[in-house]
């Protein structure tokens, strides 16, 4: 059986009642693109793949959603295409234009009525063409960094507000987590109690940004072949698997797939230093970025639900 994209709203509403949660990974190239499709398949994995507007910078929305398009048709499980952190309705319409099947508009950084407004009116113009839309409430980033703004754990009330008068698909929650891969100084500490609250006054999928693990394995293959990576700290699985328990039905992986990217190439560039056709180097990388995607649909329960 092949498969078109699907929206996202049906594949999250179906998370959401089946209480786990699909991961979205960010693609920048081919092989992220085949890889994820790859490991969605061996795990029976409904899969979200997801392009920001640097993304468009560097490969082009319209290239792109081209080889997600045609690759998709080989595949037996659900597929969305998925603009991350959009900035403006100008590139809601770009992506749009492009073929995703759901956008994020990112107003986070706005105070509270300019985000409702802007949302409100991508969700007008995404759902005019059955786009499903991702909206963002509060501000990312560790809760021992909560001063002056810059952090902004997101408000139940005001999510609730927010959630009623826009009629998003699906809201992203500040919670302590931070996009990288230094997201702690200290220990890791996550609100899952404003998730479980937040989930009880607006019912919509949640979705964890900055949620990469930053696997030890990884980054001290990534460090035994020359990288640098002193410090760096993810949210361990344990405090996933708390979220996904109280609401949290998207989870976006960028940091853990350039970490298994970098690693990979640094082994085969480190060991077979004589190697110099590309698909020598960036094949390893993608079947190491397989691997710990196929580790997140096992660990978010995801995998078994195509
Ligand atoms: O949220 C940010 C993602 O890690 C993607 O980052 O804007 O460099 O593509 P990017
Ligand atoms: P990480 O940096 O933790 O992978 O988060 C990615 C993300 O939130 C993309 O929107
Ligand atoms: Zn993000």
């Amino acid at each position: 059986m092949s498969m078109a994209l699907t929206s996202l709203k049906e594949l999250l509403d179906n998370a959401s009642r089946g209480s786990y949660a699909v991961p979205a990974f960010n693609i920048n190239n081919m092989e992220t693109i085949q890889a994820a499709l790859q490991a969605a398949q061996l795990e029976r994995s409904p899969v979200i793949l997801q392009a920001t507007e640097k993304a468009d910078q560097y490969a082009g929305f319209g290239i792109l959603s081209a080889i997600v398009h045609k690759a998709v048709k080989k595949c037996s499980v659900p597929v969305v295409l998925h603009l991350d952190h959009g900035g403006s309705l100008e590139a809601v319409l770009k992506a749009i234009q492009s073929g995703f099947t759901s956008v994020m508009i990112d107003g986070s950084h706005l105070e509270f009525n300019k985000n409702l407004e802007l949302t409100k009116r991508v969700v007008e113009v995404s759902h005019a063409v059955g786009v499903s839309v991702e909206a963002e409430l509060g501000r990312l980033g560790g809760i021992e960094d909560e001063v002056s703004g810059e952090v902004q754990l997101t408000d139940p009330e005001a999510a609730k507000q927010f959630v009623e008068e826009t009629g998003v698909d699906a809201l992203a929650v500040a919670i302590g987590t931070s996009h990288g891969a230094y997201k702690f100084k200290g220990e890791p500490k996550l609100r899952i109690d404003l998730v479980k609250r937040i989930k009880e006054l607006v019912k919509i999928p949640l979705v964890l940004h900055g949620a990469s693990s930053v696997e030890k394995d990884i980054v001290d293959m990534a460090e035994a072949y020359g990288a640098k990576l002193k410090g760096a700290k993810g949210i361990p699985l344990e405090s996933i698997r708390e979220a996904i328990k109280n609401g949290i039905n998207k989870i976006n992986i960028d940091t853990d797939l350039r970490l298994a990217f970098t690693a990979a190439t640094r082994k085969v560039l480190a060991e077979s230093p004589e190697e110099f056709d590309p698909r020598k180097i960036l094949g390893p990388a993608r079947d190491l970025m397989v691997h710990t995607m196929r580790n997140k649909m096992r660990a978010f329960g995801s995998a078994g639900k195509a």
